[in-house]
């Protein structure tokens, strides 16, 4: 069974999320997002609308995550790929090099960004709308 793993905070969960998904599912067979806590995002200094286990709920929903765990700070991917014992750490290409280090444990692939929208977007437009 070849196993895949990506990141993110999959806050306002939308369609260039679920491409990102898809595609990195159908690159093997058991897809495992880690996916950022709330803690960590205020780490980051981001602030999500939903919260862990409603970002957690959302994800679990969808047909192409098999298991959603806790991502808590940058310093796990190593032992994630090696306790999921993974083939394939993937990634959208707006993170293109920065996980190489990754190389020297499973295979490392950036997807192209699905254009014109994120949640920084989706949040502007609405604040926007609200004017
Ligand atoms: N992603 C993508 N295409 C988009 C938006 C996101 O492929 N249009 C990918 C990212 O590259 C990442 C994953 O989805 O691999 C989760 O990204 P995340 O940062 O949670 O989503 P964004 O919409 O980019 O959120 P933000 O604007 O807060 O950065």
């Amino acid at each position: 069974m070849k196993k895949i793993l990506t990141y993110g905070t999959y806050d306002l969960l939308h369609y260039g999320h679920i491409n990102l998904l898809q595609r990195a599912k159908a690159m093997g067979d058991y897809l495992i997002v880690g996916l950022s806590t709330d803690e960590f995002n205020s780490m980051k200094g981001k602030k999500c609308y939903f919260s862990y286990n409603e970002r957690k709920k959302m994800l679990e929903a969808l047909r192409c995550v098999d298991l959603v765990i806790e991502e808590n700070c940058w310093e796990q991917k190593i032992s994630d790929v090696k306790e999921f014992k993974v083939d394939t750490f993937v990634m959208g290409d707006d993170w293109k090099g920065k996980f190489d280090f990754l190389k020297d444990y499973c295979e490392v692939v950036y997807l192209p960004r699905t254009p014109e929208i994120s949640t920084t977007q989706i949040k502007k437009d609405l604040g926007e709308k609200k004017n």
